[in-house]
């Protein structure tokens, strides 16, 4: 299969360590680094603010793929994107205009992603996806590591890629949500080119991310 790019999850990381644990997976050979950002309201967990982001941009080089789960979300923007952000991507659930939040996000000069909940249909993106850089595929549901993939995201996937496909311009396609080696290898074949993998990165400490990375990438 084609290696996907692996954008671990650093929910599940050491955040007593956090800017050691990114310089570890940076090494350990992932594309991007992946921020889960959670609000308490959006999402029942609480996270990452703009200050973690903005004191972790100087352990890597690697590009910031920030995932916000925050709502109302607009007002959060200009921050992250101050803080080092590279990817924003927002939930269309998590405010009234979100062509507007994708214009906004391409204005302050970041790309913009979309991500789809497991019960967001992929219809969502009829007039988004001439606008948008990346399309986030949640095989949970937003809010914690750890949680089984949802298969039937797989279709949701297919159906993304083809869109994808039709709109002839460069979208990534990711998925963030259970992600381990066998699903991984679902998911590229379903047409998804990033994958996000929290738990299946970090399980068995530093040691272990370059072992765990291969084996995202189908290498292993
Ligand atoms: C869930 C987050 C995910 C999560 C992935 O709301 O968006 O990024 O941390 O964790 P794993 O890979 O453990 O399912
Ligand atoms: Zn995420």
């Amino acid at each position: 299969m084609t290696s996907p790019l692996i954008s671990p999850s650093i929910l599940s990381a050491d955040f007593a360590r956090l800017g050691e644990e990114v310089r570890a997976i940076d090494a350990a050979g992932a594309d991007w680094i992946h921020v889960d950002v959670m609000d308490g309201h959006f999402v029942p967990n609480l996270t990452i603010g703009p200050g973690v982001v903005k004191a972790l941009r100087a352990h890597t080089d690697k590009p910031f793929d920030v995932h916000l789960m925050v709502s109302p979300v607009d007002t959060w923007l200009q921050s992250f994107a101050d803080a080092g952000a590279d990817v924003i991507t927002v939930h269309p659930e998590a405010g009234p205009h979100v062509h507007r939040t994708v214009q906004a996000i391409k204005a302050l000069g970041k790309k913009a992603g979309i991500s789809l909940n497991p019960a967001t249909p992929a219809k969502m993106l009829d007039y988004l996806i001439d606008e948008i850089d990346l399309v986030l595929v949640m095989s949970v549901n937003p809010g914690f590591g750890g949680q089984s993939f949802i298969a039937s995201q797989l279709r949701k996937i297919e159906a993304v890629r083809k869109m994808i496909d039709r709109a002839g311009r460069p979208v990534h396609l990711e998925v963030d949500g259970g992600v381990d080696a066998v699903t991984a290898r679902q998911c590229v074949d379903a047409g998804a080119d990033v994958l996000v993998a929290g738990s299946a990165t970090f399980k068995g400490g530093p040691e272990r991310y370059a072992a765990n990375i291969a084996a995202l990438k189908g290498l292993g």
